[in-house]
Protein backbone atom coordinates (compact mmCIF):
# COMPACT_ATOMS: atom_id res chain seq x y z
CA UNK A 1 0.00 0.00 0.00
CA UNK A 2 2.71 2.59 0.49
CA UNK A 3 6.50 3.34 0.31
CA UNK A 4 9.11 4.70 2.23
CA UNK A 5 11.75 6.23 1.14
CA UNK A 6 14.53 8.23 2.45
CA UNK A 7 12.89 8.61 5.90
CA UNK A 8 9.66 10.24 4.51
CA UNK A 9 6.42 8.86 3.36
CA UNK A 10 4.30 10.33 0.64
CA UNK A 11 0.57 9.83 0.11
CA UNK A 12 -1.00 11.50 -2.44
CA UNK A 13 -3.84 13.31 -1.24
CA UNK A 14 -6.53 13.16 -3.68
CA UNK A 15 -6.32 9.57 -3.43
CA UNK A 16 -6.25 9.25 0.36
CA UNK A 17 -10.15 10.49 0.63
CA UNK A 18 -11.00 8.29 -2.02
CA UNK A 19 -11.31 4.65 -1.06
CA UNK A 20 -7.58 3.43 -2.00
CA UNK A 21 -4.67 5.39 -0.50
CA UNK A 22 -1.79 5.40 -2.96
CA UNK A 23 1.42 6.20 -2.40
CA UNK A 24 4.42 7.17 -5.51
CA UNK A 25 7.87 9.43 -5.50
CA UNK A 26 6.45 11.10 -8.37
CA UNK A 27 6.49 14.40 -6.95
CA UNK A 28 3.36 15.45 -7.85
CA UNK A 29 1.73 18.94 -6.42
CA UNK A 30 -0.49 17.09 -4.77
CA UNK A 31 1.56 15.12 -3.00
CA UNK A 32 2.32 15.24 0.44
CA UNK A 33 5.53 13.30 2.26
CA UNK A 34 5.63 12.94 5.60
CA UNK A 35 8.87 12.88 7.93
CA UNK A 36 9.16 9.59 9.59
CA UNK A 37 12.14 10.33 11.77
CA UNK A 38 13.56 13.45 13.45
CA UNK A 39 13.29 17.11 12.11
CA UNK A 40 15.53 19.13 13.51
CA UNK A 41 13.23 22.29 14.76
CA UNK A 42 15.42 25.37 14.13
CA UNK A 43 14.88 29.11 14.94
CA UNK A 44 13.55 31.36 11.80
CA UNK A 45 16.54 32.95 9.62
CA UNK A 46 18.28 35.63 11.06
CA UNK A 47 17.53 34.70 15.13
CA UNK A 48 20.85 34.34 17.06
CA UNK A 49 20.26 31.40 18.53
CA UNK A 50 20.59 31.18 22.48
CA UNK A 51 19.71 27.16 22.22
CA UNK A 52 20.46 24.40 20.76
CA UNK A 53 17.80 22.77 18.13
CA UNK A 54 15.27 20.54 18.68
CA UNK A 55 15.33 16.76 17.40
CA UNK A 56 11.79 16.22 17.38
CA UNK A 57 10.83 12.48 17.10
CA UNK A 58 7.87 12.91 14.66
CA UNK A 59 6.57 9.27 14.74
CA UNK A 60 6.74 9.22 18.27
CA UNK A 61 3.72 11.56 18.40
CA UNK A 62 1.57 9.82 16.13
CA UNK A 63 -0.91 8.49 19.08
CA UNK A 64 -2.34 12.22 18.69
CA UNK A 65 -4.49 13.00 15.91
CA UNK A 66 -2.31 15.16 13.17
CA UNK A 67 -4.21 18.13 14.02
CA UNK A 68 -3.47 18.17 17.63
CA UNK A 69 -0.53 20.14 15.78
CA UNK A 70 -1.35 20.58 12.46
CA UNK A 71 -4.47 22.59 13.65
CA UNK A 72 -4.99 24.35 9.90
CA UNK A 73 -4.73 21.10 7.92
CA UNK A 74 -8.61 21.34 7.81
CA UNK A 75 -8.64 20.76 3.79
CA UNK A 76 -7.07 17.37 3.48
CA UNK A 77 -6.27 17.42 -0.04
CA UNK A 78 -3.67 19.97 0.38
CA UNK A 79 -0.73 19.52 1.90
CA UNK A 80 0.21 20.25 5.49
CA UNK A 81 2.16 23.43 5.23
CA UNK A 82 5.29 24.03 8.16
CA UNK A 83 4.71 25.81 11.24
CA UNK A 84 6.29 28.81 10.26
CA UNK A 85 5.00 29.19 6.88
CA UNK A 86 4.41 32.96 6.14
CA UNK A 87 1.05 34.64 8.12
CA UNK A 88 1.29 31.67 10.30
CA UNK A 89 4.04 31.59 13.35
CA UNK A 90 6.36 33.76 11.03
CA UNK A 91 7.61 36.12 13.39
CA UNK A 92 11.01 36.22 14.97
CA UNK A 93 11.27 38.33 17.11
CA UNK A 94 9.31 38.32 20.55
CA UNK A 95 6.49 41.66 20.27
CA UNK A 96 6.71 44.31 22.73
CA UNK A 97 4.45 43.61 25.58
CA UNK A 98 2.83 47.29 24.40
CA UNK A 99 1.57 45.44 21.19
CA UNK A 100 0.29 42.36 23.14
CA UNK A 101 -0.98 44.08 25.89
CA UNK A 102 -3.96 45.27 23.95
CA UNK A 103 -5.12 41.61 23.88
CA UNK A 104 -3.37 41.16 20.65
CA UNK A 105 -3.32 37.23 21.69
CA UNK A 106 -2.76 36.39 17.62
CA UNK A 107 0.46 38.19 17.25
CA UNK A 108 1.84 36.98 20.07
CA UNK A 109 1.31 33.30 18.66
CA UNK A 110 2.81 34.17 15.85
CA UNK A 111 6.01 34.48 17.64
CA UNK A 112 7.31 31.53 16.61
CA UNK A 113 9.38 30.68 19.67
CA UNK A 114 5.83 31.17 21.62
CA UNK A 115 4.03 28.74 19.35
CA UNK A 116 6.57 26.30 19.86
CA UNK A 117 6.79 26.05 23.47
CA UNK A 118 2.73 26.68 23.77
CA UNK A 119 2.59 23.74 22.08
CA UNK A 120 5.40 21.50 22.78
CA UNK A 121 5.72 22.27 26.82
CA UNK A 122 1.84 22.65 26.70
CA UNK A 123 1.10 19.20 26.21
CA UNK A 124 3.44 17.86 27.95
CA UNK A 125 2.89 19.18 31.07
CA UNK A 126 -0.50 18.79 31.05
CA UNK A 127 0.40 15.20 30.69
CA UNK A 128 2.48 15.52 33.85
CA UNK A 129 -0.44 17.30 35.35
CA UNK A 130 -2.60 14.17 34.64
CA UNK A 131 -0.42 11.68 35.25
CA UNK A 132 -0.41 12.78 39.14
CA UNK A 133 -3.67 13.33 39.31
CA UNK A 134 -4.02 10.24 38.47
CA UNK A 135 -0.92 8.39 40.75
CA UNK A 136 -2.69 10.58 43.51
CA UNK A 137 -5.75 8.76 42.95
CA UNK A 138 -4.39 5.79 43.14
CA UNK A 139 -6.51 4.15 40.34
CA UNK A 140 -3.48 3.50 38.32
CA UNK A 141 0.48 2.16 39.58
CA UNK A 142 3.28 4.72 38.75
CA UNK A 143 4.86 2.28 36.35
CA UNK A 144 1.72 2.02 33.99
CA UNK A 145 1.09 5.90 33.99
CA UNK A 146 1.71 7.21 30.13
CA UNK A 147 4.99 8.75 29.27
CA UNK A 148 5.21 12.11 28.92
CA UNK A 149 7.26 14.67 27.26
CA UNK A 150 10.46 16.73 28.81
CA UNK A 151 9.69 19.96 30.05
CA UNK A 152 13.06 20.84 31.08
CA UNK A 153 14.90 23.22 28.95
CA UNK A 154 18.25 21.16 28.13
CA UNK A 155 15.69 17.88 27.43
CA UNK A 156 14.80 19.37 24.34
CA UNK A 157 18.03 22.28 24.06
CA UNK A 158 20.36 19.94 24.55
CA UNK A 159 23.70 21.07 26.01
CA UNK A 160 26.21 21.45 23.43
CA UNK A 161 29.17 19.30 23.37
C1 LIG B 1 9.39 20.35 24.62
C2 LIG B 1 10.59 20.93 24.07
C3 LIG B 1 11.06 22.27 24.57
C4 LIG B 1 11.33 22.63 25.88
C5 LIG B 1 11.12 21.82 27.14
C6 LIG B 1 11.88 23.97 25.81
N1 LIG B 1 11.94 24.40 24.51
FE1 LIG B 1 12.70 26.15 23.87
N2 LIG B 1 12.14 25.75 21.96
C7 LIG B 1 11.58 24.55 21.57
C8 LIG B 1 11.35 24.60 20.13
C9 LIG B 1 10.75 23.49 19.31
C10 LIG B 1 11.79 25.88 19.70
C11 LIG B 1 11.76 26.41 18.26
C12 LIG B 1 12.98 25.92 17.51
C13 LIG B 1 14.21 26.68 17.91
O1 LIG B 1 14.18 27.92 17.81
O2 LIG B 1 15.21 26.06 18.31
C14 LIG B 1 12.30 26.57 20.87
C15 LIG B 1 12.85 27.84 20.86
C16 LIG B 1 13.49 28.42 21.94
C17 LIG B 1 14.21 29.68 21.90
C18 LIG B 1 14.38 30.57 20.68
C19 LIG B 1 15.54 30.10 19.82
C20 LIG B 1 16.89 30.33 20.41
O3 LIG B 1 17.69 29.35 20.39
O4 LIG B 1 17.21 31.44 20.87
C21 LIG B 1 14.71 29.91 23.15
C22 LIG B 1 15.54 31.09 23.62
C23 LIG B 1 14.26 28.80 23.98
N3 LIG B 1 13.52 27.92 23.22
C24 LIG B 1 14.55 28.68 25.32
C25 LIG B 1 14.01 27.69 26.15
C26 LIG B 1 14.15 27.68 27.61
C27 LIG B 1 14.90 28.74 28.43
C28 LIG B 1 13.50 26.57 28.06
C29 LIG B 1 13.25 26.12 29.50
C30 LIG B 1 12.52 27.07 30.32
C31 LIG B 1 12.97 25.88 26.89
N4 LIG B 1 13.30 26.58 25.75
C32 LIG B 1 12.28 24.69 26.93
C33 LIG B 1 11.32 23.44 22.35
C34 LIG B 1 11.45 23.39 23.73
C1 LIG C 1 3.05 16.66 18.23
C2 LIG C 1 2.92 17.48 17.03
C3 LIG C 1 2.73 16.80 15.70
C4 LIG C 1 1.86 15.78 15.36
C5 LIG C 1 0.86 15.06 16.23
C6 LIG C 1 2.06 15.54 13.94
N1 LIG C 1 3.02 16.38 13.45
FE1 LIG C 1 3.61 16.54 11.53
N2 LIG C 1 5.02 17.92 12.05
C7 LIG C 1 5.15 18.48 13.31
C8 LIG C 1 6.21 19.47 13.28
C9 LIG C 1 6.67 20.32 14.46
C10 LIG C 1 6.70 19.50 11.96
C11 LIG C 1 7.81 20.39 11.40
C12 LIG C 1 7.15 21.53 10.73
C13 LIG C 1 8.09 22.64 10.36
O1 LIG C 1 9.29 22.36 10.18
O2 LIG C 1 7.63 23.77 10.22
C14 LIG C 1 5.91 18.52 11.21
C15 LIG C 1 6.04 18.30 9.84
C16 LIG C 1 5.16 17.56 9.08
C17 LIG C 1 5.13 17.53 7.63
C18 LIG C 1 6.07 18.29 6.71
C19 LIG C 1 5.50 19.68 6.52
C20 LIG C 1 6.41 20.53 5.67
O3 LIG C 1 6.89 21.54 6.18
O4 LIG C 1 6.62 20.16 4.51
C21 LIG C 1 4.11 16.72 7.27
C22 LIG C 1 3.68 16.37 5.87
C23 LIG C 1 3.51 16.21 8.49
N3 LIG C 1 4.16 16.77 9.57
C24 LIG C 1 2.46 15.31 8.54
C25 LIG C 1 1.88 14.81 9.71
C26 LIG C 1 0.83 13.82 9.74
C27 LIG C 1 0.20 13.18 8.50
C28 LIG C 1 0.52 13.63 11.05
C29 LIG C 1 -0.50 12.67 11.64
C30 LIG C 1 -0.25 11.27 11.36
C31 LIG C 1 1.39 14.49 11.84
N4 LIG C 1 2.21 15.18 10.99
C32 LIG C 1 1.36 14.60 13.21
C33 LIG C 1 4.41 18.16 14.42
C34 LIG C 1 3.45 17.17 14.50
C1 LIG D 1 -0.40 16.48 22.29
C2 LIG D 1 0.73 16.18 23.11
C3 LIG D 1 2.14 16.47 22.63
C4 LIG D 1 2.57 17.52 21.86
C5 LIG D 1 1.76 18.63 21.25
C6 LIG D 1 4.01 17.38 21.76
N1 LIG D 1 4.43 16.28 22.44
FE1 LIG D 1 6.35 15.64 22.64
N2 LIG D 1 5.75 14.01 23.60
C7 LIG D 1 4.45 13.71 23.94
C8 LIG D 1 4.41 12.40 24.57
C9 LIG D 1 3.16 11.68 25.08
C10 LIG D 1 5.73 11.94 24.62
C11 LIG D 1 6.22 10.61 25.19
C12 LIG D 1 6.18 9.60 24.07
C13 LIG D 1 6.76 8.28 24.48
O1 LIG D 1 7.82 8.26 25.08
O2 LIG D 1 6.12 7.29 24.17
C14 LIG D 1 6.55 12.98 24.00
C15 LIG D 1 7.92 12.88 23.87
C16 LIG D 1 8.75 13.90 23.41
C17 LIG D 1 10.19 13.87 23.46
C18 LIG D 1 11.10 12.79 24.03
C19 LIG D 1 10.86 11.44 23.47
C20 LIG D 1 11.22 11.21 22.03
O3 LIG D 1 11.62 10.12 21.69
O4 LIG D 1 11.09 12.09 21.18
C21 LIG D 1 10.63 15.04 22.89
C22 LIG D 1 12.06 15.52 22.70
C23 LIG D 1 9.44 15.77 22.50
N3 LIG D 1 8.31 15.05 22.85
C24 LIG D 1 9.46 17.00 21.87
C25 LIG D 1 8.32 17.67 21.43
C26 LIG D 1 8.35 18.89 20.66
C27 LIG D 1 9.60 19.62 20.22
C28 LIG D 1 7.05 19.22 20.42
C29 LIG D 1 6.50 20.40 19.64
C30 LIG D 1 6.89 20.51 18.26
C31 LIG D 1 6.21 18.21 21.05
N4 LIG D 1 7.02 17.29 21.65
C32 LIG D 1 4.82 18.24 21.06
C33 LIG D 1 3.34 14.48 23.72
C34 LIG D 1 3.32 15.67 22.99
Amino acid sequence: MYKISLGVLCLVLAIILGNAMVVTGSGDADEMCVPMGTIMLEPLPGVEAKRTPVDFHHPTHFGFSCQTCHHKWIELDKPIAGCTTSGCHDVAEAPKPADTGSGDKELAARYYKTAFHNLCIGCHKEMQIQNKALELSGRVLKENLPNTGPTGCVQCHLKEE
